[in-house]
């Protein structure tokens, strides 16, 4: 399937966008544009002329070692009181186009991207995400994602996201 993906900007109808969450519709219609403006977050869309079918964001993170799996902190430094990772802040597909493989294409490019930049321009141990329910932790679950006791985030190293040959 060949779909375009592209940086946020205002040509598109970010209104329209209606995935069945409020907290993620909302984002899109008030405050993504001004979190790019802040450097907060970048924001990626699937769009078809100015229809938005889905998106994600991407920001700089970090999470506390103890956070960690004992078998990826053993391999960390002692020196580092938390590691930095990549945060998928928000990912989201239309309801009228769910159910058609658009998150997960949205999810592979979202890793695509990170991986790229940590390997170039900006170390990132993995990709961090908040689910924000028990179906977006499945979803996560099924692309690799473990969770992180205590702290409902879930984590997905970038030795595996190189596994995956993106
Ligand atoms: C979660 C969401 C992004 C999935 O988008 P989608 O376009 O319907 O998903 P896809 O069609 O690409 O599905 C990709 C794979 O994930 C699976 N999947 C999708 N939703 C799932 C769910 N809730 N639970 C388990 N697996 C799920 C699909 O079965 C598919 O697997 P397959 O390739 O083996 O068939 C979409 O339902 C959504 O926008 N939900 C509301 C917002 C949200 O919860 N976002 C995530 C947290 S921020």
């Amino acid at each position: 399937m060949s779909v375009k993906i592209e940086l946020l900007n205002s040509s598109l109808n970010k209104k329209a966008f209606s995935c069945g969450k409020v907290m993620l519709d909302n984002y899109l219609h008030m405050q993504a544009i001004q979190d790019v403006k802040r450097k907060l977050s970048v924001v990626f869309v699937l769009t078809e002329e100015t229809t938005i079918k889905g998106y994600y964001t991407l920001s700089s993170s970090s999470v506390p070692v103890e956070m960690m799996p004992e078998a990826i902190r053993k391999k960390m430094p002692g020196s580092y009181k938390a590691l930095p990772v990549t945060l998928l802040g928000r990912l989201a597909v239309d309801a009228k186009f769910k159910g058609k493989g658009l998150g997960g294409i949205l999810l592979i490019d979202a890793l695509k991207r990170s991986f790229a930049v940590a390997g170039e321009s900006l170390g990132s141990i993995g990709v961090v995400v908040d689910p924000l329910d028990d179906d977006a932790v499945a979803f996560y679950n099924k692309f690799g994602f473990i969770l992180l006791p205590d702290s409902g985030k879930m984590f997905l190293p970038m030795a595996d996201i190189a596994q995956l040959g993106l």
